[in-house]
Order: structure tokens, then C-alpha cells, then sequence
């Protein structure tokens, strides 16, 4: 028996009103962040954590970023060390996540951990996701809403098309502003930069006053950091000048191509429009060539998603 289509709710009181319910009855709910679509269940259950796992065959050591309505909520959560306080009040809500030791009582379910001592807290900064959270009234945990390693989603079209049949809710709010998952910084040995993300390195060393460490490659503790990731089906070419026979072309600055991520050469408009992109492109079957995008500010991120995207593939 095929499993129902998950309902599609408007980012009205009444939508958001029905996501937070199912997500109470420990259902799976899609919503929309700044950055990507989220994939959410009750970071207090097990049994809805678990469901998470399961939807997007994602392996189960990769721990979940646990979402939260307010800043001031995190430290029922973690222990907040000055840096991370900084940070958070720098940049929550918005698109960091901080890995902070957990703390004491706090109610999440350890497979959101994966049985790790620390956890990864955002509080989202897109205004159906912070209604939602409110109305909820507990933390939510929530990787990006796609089949492990397959592209993130930044509409709701496509979480339809990866998880559709395996969500009860996906709470449709238009395409996310960002476009990319958030920066993950962790503390432990000094502030650590754990993934690229939304918001730029440079923009997090200004408000720490100190560069920030690059976690060492080899200790995966964040999926996104597998090699292969955010992959789509068709091979992927960087740093291309043109497209070659059968190639369609991923384009960035003033120059002939298929899709352009930023015909004036702007990376926080190529940041939100890459992942749709790199869907639509990937609909075609043909390989993907793309164009060398600058490497400062959120091109890091970009380019950090684009090698993964072109990396050799394990298995099918
Ligand atoms: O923008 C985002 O961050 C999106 C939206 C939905 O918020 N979420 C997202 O989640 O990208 P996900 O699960 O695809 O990536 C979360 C990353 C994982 O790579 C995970 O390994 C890392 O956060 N992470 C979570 N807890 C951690 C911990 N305690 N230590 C180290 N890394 C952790
Ligand atoms: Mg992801």
C-alpha cells in the first residue's frame, strides 16, 4: 500500500497551527528556515527522532541540529561558554549553528546527539520557523529535509520530490533566502570552524576577534563533510570555462550558459539560488559543468558544496 501524500500547509496561523500539532503527536513535519528546509520531529522523543533517521537513510552516528525558538533558550540546553554567548548574540537568529557541551537534564533524546557530550543549537532567523517553534514550544530536531547525501532543499517542490511520501507535513513558505545550510562552529581546543555555511568566516572572526580553527579533515563529525554530499545525479565539472559536447553549463558572473547563479557576480544571490540550480540542472540527465566562483565570503560555502557535489560517488 503506498504511503498518503504529505499534506501541504500555507504558512498561515491555521498551517502553522496543524504543523505544530502533528509535530506534538510525533509526526514529521518539513518547514522552511532562512537557510534550507528542515526535515522536523520533537528533539525530546525518541520515537520521532528515530522516524527522522529512518526517512532520510541517513547513517545514525551523524547527530541533528536542534532548533529553538528564542537565544535565551539555549542554555536550558548547553552550557554556554562566553565565546558561544557572543556568537549567538551576534548572530541568532540566523544561520550558525553552535556545537555546545549539553548540560545537565536536558530532555533530548540522545539518538539527536548520536551519544555525543555536546549538541548543535540554531535558532532560525525565517518568520514561519519561529512561529512554528513558538507554537510548538519545545526543541525540534532537524537535518535538511533531502535523502541522505542528495541535494538540499530550498523549495518546498523539492522536498515533494525527495521525501514527499515519507513526511506527515511540509509547511510551504517559498524558496529559502540563504540558500545554504547554516555555519557550524564548535568550541572545543578554541572556536572551530565545523562547516562553511550562511554566514561567512570573515563576518564570525570580526565578532570573535580571532581566527577561527578549521576542524581537521578525517574526524567527520558532520555529514556534510563526507566527500560525496549534496550530489546529484548527473557528474559534475568544476571550475569550467565553457561546456564541452553534452555539458550544460552552471554559470557565475557575465558569461553565456545554461542557468547563471549571478549574472552580476553576487554570492549571497548565487548562495540562495545553488541548490535549485543544481536540482533543475540535474532533471536533464546531462552532466553539470560550473563555473570557478570567487572563494571569499559565501563563496567558501559555495564552493565547499560544489566539490562535494563533484566528488567520486561510493557505490550508486
Ligand atoms: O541550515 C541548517 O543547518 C539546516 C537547517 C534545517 O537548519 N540543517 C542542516 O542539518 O543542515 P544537517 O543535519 O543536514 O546538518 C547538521 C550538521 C550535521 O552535519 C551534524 O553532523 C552536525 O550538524 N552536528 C550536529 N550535532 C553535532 C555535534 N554535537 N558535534 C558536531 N557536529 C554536529
Ligand atoms: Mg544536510
Amino acid at each position: 500500500m503506498a504511503l498518503p501524500a504529505a499534506e501541504i500547509l500555507s504558512a498561515s496561523e491555521s498551517g502553522i497551527s496543524r504543523a505544530a500539532t502533528l509535530l506534538r503527536e510525533g509526526n514529521l513535519v518539513s518547514f522552511p528556515t532562512e537557510t534550507v528546509y528542515g526535515l522536523g520531529a520533537d528533539a525530546r522523543s525518541d520515537q520521532a527522532v528515530a522516524a527522522i533517521y529512518e526517512a532520510k537513510g541517513r547513517p545514525s552516528f551523524n547527530p541533528l541540529i536542534v532548533h529553538l525558538a528564542d537565544v535565551e533558550l539555549a542554555s536550558e540546553f548547553a552550557q554556554m561558554s562566553e565565546d558561544a554567548i557572543q556568537l549567538a548574540n551576534a548572530f541568532w537568529p540566523g544561520a550558525l549553528s553552535l556545537v555546545v557541551p549539553l548540560r545537565e537534564g536536558h530532555g533530548l533524546s540522545p539518538l539527536v546527539t548520536a551519544g555525543l557530550p555536546t549538541v548543535a543549537l540554531r535558532v532560525p532567523d525565517q518568520p514561519a520557523a519561529r512561529a512554528l517553534l513558538k507554537d510548538f514550544g519545545g526543541p525540534v530536531a532537524a537535518p535538511s529535509a533531502n535523502p541522505s547525501g542528495r541535494i538540499s532543499p530550498t523549495t518546498a517542490q523539492h522536498v515533494i520530490g525527495g521525501l514527499g511520501h515519507l513526511v506527515s507535513a511540509i509547511l510551504d513558505a517559498g524558496p529559502c533566502r540563504v540558500g545554504l545550510e547554516s555555519t557550524i562552529v564548535g568550541f572545543q581546543g578554541g572556536p572551530t570552524l565545523l562547516r562553511p555555511g550562511g554566514v561567512s568566516t570573515e563576518d564570525i572572526e570580526a565578532v570573535l576577534g580571532q581566527p577561527l580553527k578549521v576542524a581537521q579533515s578525517g574526524e567527520i563529525t558532520a555529514p556534510g563533510q563526507l566527500v560525496s554530499h549534496y550530489a546529484p545525479n548527473a557528474a559534475v565539472r568544476l571550475n569550467a570555462k565553457q561546456a564541452r559536447a553534452n555539458e550544460l553549463l552552471l554559470g557565475f558572473g557575465d558569461m553565456d550558459c545554461d542557468i547563471n547563479l549571478s549574472p552580476t557576480g553576487d554570492l549571497i544571490e548565487a548562495a540562495a539560488g545553488l541548490f535549485d540550480a543544481l536540482h533543475r540542472l540535474d532533471q536533464s540527465g546531462r552532466p553539470i559543468a560550473v563555473a570557478r566562483i570567487p572563494d571569499t565570503g559565501l563563496g567558501q560555502a559555495i564552493n565547499d558544496r560544489l566539490s562535494r557535489a563533484a566528488a567520486p560517488r561510493n557505490g550508486a
